[in-house]
């Protein structure tokens, strides 16, 4: 069967490092349909619009997409991506690299991030003039849902430890009714796992990240804790990420668009490809997402490397260099 990818570099170095992933895809000759999509800001500048329609629809239609970055723009353009292909799961990887500088070197850790609510559902009010409101909203279908797409993730990826990050001896009843959505579900899949307050977990997760797995939280605590542990294996240029729905995702790498290295060719194309490595593994290529991931591990420690990485290398010597480890 053959998969319709739909590719939107955006702006700045997501024309650079998008191209890279697709020329590593090539590689891989599995016959994938590439459709191009337009989105950013030089599009809004061109037409008035970041992301037309058309390219909402191209998202919305294709079995995946790979998204580069966008610059002013990023938020009208990729949250309605993600909106687009109806992505419940944020699912963030921050593993560390051999030769790669890394805070804590023995991380080897995945968020997997409910989407859709928490506090970022928009319910949000002004009661009075001096007094502003905002509604958590956890739902028991989300919850579940997060759950059961969570520790399945660890059983396929091999992670043994999950742990379940929550506040529900404060917010009783919103992390409360998480929590025990995600007990239903282990006990339903004989699952185990541990829980953890969030506060306490940002902690443990620093001095001992090597305890942790895979991590399923709610909205906001997800945002936090994989930003926080993206610190701990250094350099933006390397974390990947997907936005799962249904039977669509996006995927794209957690940086933006960094104009100050912008049309130098000296992006790390390290993210973008271990982005679309992800989206192999989620079409149902895990042998060939194995393949990339490994050779980009071994190009990060063998080099060449970009000057993000203290080389002197580029974007173009990089990708030649995975191409030549596939
Ligand atoms: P940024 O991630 O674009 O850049 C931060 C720093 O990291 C810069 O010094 C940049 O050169 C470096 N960097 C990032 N990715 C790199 C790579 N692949 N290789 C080498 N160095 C890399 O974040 P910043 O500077 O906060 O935002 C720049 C623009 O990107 C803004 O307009 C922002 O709105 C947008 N942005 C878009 C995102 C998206 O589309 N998902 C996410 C974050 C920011
Ligand atoms: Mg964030």
């Amino acid at each position: 069967m053959t998969h319709r990818i739909a590719v939107i570099p955006g702006d700045g170095i997501g024309g650079e490092v998008v191209p890279a992933a697709i020329e590593v895809l090539e590689a891989l000759d599995l016959g994938f349909e590439f459709v191009d999509g337009e989105a950013g800001d030089y599009v809004k500048e061109e037409r008035g619009e970041a992301l037309p329609q058309e390219t909402y629809d191209l998202a919305a239609e294709a079995d995946a997409t790979l998204f580069g970055a966008a610059g002013e723009t990023a938020a009208d353009v990729i949250l309605p991506l993600r909106e687009a292909v109806d992505s419940f799961a944020n699912v963030r990887p921050a593993r560390a690299y051999p030769g790669v500088d890394a805070v804590k070197p023995e991380t080897d850790l995945v968020f997997v991030r409910e989407n859709t609510e928490g506090v970022y559902a928009g319910i949000e009010d002004d009661l009075t003039d001096d007094v502003t409101t905002l509604t958590r909203l956890i739902t028991e279908d989300a919850s579940r849902r997060i759950a059961e797409f969570g520790f399945e993730y660890a059983e396929e990826n091999g992670f043994s430890d999950v742990t379940v990050a929550h506040k529900a001896n404060v917010m009783r009843k919103t992390d409360g009714r998480f929590l025990d959505a995600c007990e239903a579900v282990a006990a339903a899949g004989d699952y185990e796992y541990d829980e953890a307050l969030m506060d306490a977990l940002a902690m443990h997760l620093i001095m001992h990240p090597e305890d942790y797995g895979v991590v399923i939280c709610p909205n906001l605590a997800g945002d936090m804790l994989s930003d926080l542990a993206a610190g701990l294996v250094g350099g933006l240029g390397l974390l990947p990420s997907a936005n799962v729905g249904p039977d669509n995702a996006l995927f794209e790498p957690v940086h933006g668009s960094a104009p100050d290295i912008a049309g130098e060719g000296i992006a790390n194309p390290a993210a973008m490809i271990l982005s679309a490595a992800m989206m192999l593994e989620h079409l149902g290529y895990g042998d060939e997402a194995t393949r990339v991931r490994d050779a980009v591990t071994a190009v990060l420690e063998d080099g060449p490397r970009t000057p993000d990485l203290g080389g002197d290398a580029t974007t173009a010597d990089v990708t030649e260099a995975v191409l030549d480890a596939l």
